[in-house]
C-alpha cells in the first residue's frame, strides 16, 4: 500500500467560490481551503459563472479547477433571480456554441451544471427545454471527451432514460452525480452505467442519505460543498464556503466505518481518475 500523505488531502468537487456571494472576501475564502488542504472544482451554472471559473482557475493553478455548463434551472421562463449568480434579473439564452467555446480551455474538467430539475417548475415546455439542453451538453461532453456534472432534482427517471438512450455519446467515466437524492434503485442503475455521486452538507444532519451512501462504493463517493449553499454542521445557517468540505468527508468517514484520513485519501484519487487532468 502507498503511503499517505501527511496532511490530508481534500477535494471539493462541486463548489461556486467564483459567485457573487465571495466578492468581498475571495481570496480569504481561498486562504482558508488552502490550509485546510482543500482543492477545489468550481462549477458553472451558465455562461457568465462559467467563465467567472475559468478565470479563478488561472489564478489559482494548483488548487482551482473549471466546469462549464447550464443549469437546467435557467430554462424556466418564470426563473427565479438568483443574486448569487448575477447582479441583473435578466435570464441568461442558453447558448452551446458559446459553452463549447469556453469549455475547450484547458482548466476545464467536466460540463456542468447540466441536467434535469422539476422541483420548482414542472411545465411540460420547460421539462423538452431542459432535455434538449441536456442532450445538447452530453454530446459537448462527449465532443471534448471531458465528464458530466450533472444536476437532477425530482427528474430521475427521465435522467435515466436520457443517459440510456445515448450510449454512444457518453464517456468513461460518463461523469457525476452532484449531490445524488434518487432512490437505491435509481443509484445502482446510474452506477452500472459507471457514474460517481457526491454528497455536501445536507448529509451531516439528514439522515436520508446514511443508506444509499452505505450501498455505494467508496470508490464511487466524492465530496461537496456546493457553496455558497446549505452549510453543513457546525456552520448551519452561515455561509458556505470550500473549506467546510472537511465535515462532509468527516460524515462520510463515519457513515463508511473508515478513518477521515483514509476517507480523504480516496475521495481525492476518486477525484483524479474521473477528471483525469488533475494530478496531485
Ligand atoms: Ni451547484
Amino acid at each position: 500500500m502507498e503511503s499517505m500523505p501527511v496532511v490530508p488531502r481534500f477535494m471539493d468537487v462541486h463548489t461556486h467560490p467564483q459567485m457573487l456571494a465571495y466578492n468581498s472576501d475571495r481570496e480569504a475564502v481561498l486562504g482558508r481551503a488552502k490550509i485546510a488542504g482543500v482543492k477545489m472544482i468550481a462549477v458553472g451554472t451558465q455562461f457568465s459563472t462559467s467563465h467567472a471559473a475559468i478565470e479563478l482557475a488561472g489564478k489559482y493553478p494548483k488548487d482551482v479547477w473549471a466546469t462549464v455548463g447550464f443549469h437546467p434551472a435557467h430554462f424556466s421562463v418564470n426563473w427565479y433571480h438568483d443574486k448569487n449568480e448575477q447582479s441583473s434579473p435578466e435570464r441568461e439564452i442558453f447558448d452551446i456554441v458559446a459553452l463549447e467555446d469556453l469549455a475547450k480551455n484547458p482548466k476545464v474538467v467536466a460540463i456542468g451544471e447540466c441536467g434535469l430539475d422539476y422541483f420548482r417548475d414542472k411545465d411540460e415546455g420547460t421539462k423538452d427545454r431542459q432535455k434538449e439542453g441536456f442532450v445538447a451538453q452530453i454530446s459537448l461532453a462527449h465532443r471534448l471527451k471531458k465528464p458530466l456534472m450533472i444536476h437532477c432534482r425530482a427528474a430521475f427517471p427521465d435522467l435515466i432514460q436520457i443517459l440510456k438512450s445515448k450510449p454512444e455519446i457518453l464517456n468513461s467515466p460518463p461523469g457525476i452525480i452532484h449531490f445524488f437524492s434518487g432512490t437505491i434503485d435509481e443509484a445502482k442503475k446510474l452506477l452500472d452505467m459507471g457514474f460517481y455521486f457526491t454528497f455536501g452538507g445536507v448529509i451531516t444532519f439528514a439522515r436520508d442519505y446514511d443508506y444509499v451512501i452505505k450501498m455505494i462504493p467508496i470508490d464511487r463517493i466524492l465530496s461537496e460543498t456546493d457553496a455558497p449553499y446549505v452549510s453543513p454542521v457546525p456552520y448551519r445557517g452561515k455561509r458556505n464556503e470550500p473549506a467546510y468540505v472537511v465535515e462532509v468527508v468527516r460524515k462520510l468517514a463515519d457513515l463508511k466505518g473508515v478513518s477521515i484520513e483514509e476517507t480523504s485519501e480516496t475521495i481525492f484519487r476518486n477525484a483524479q481518475n474521473v477528471f483525469g487532468l488533475i494530478k496531485s
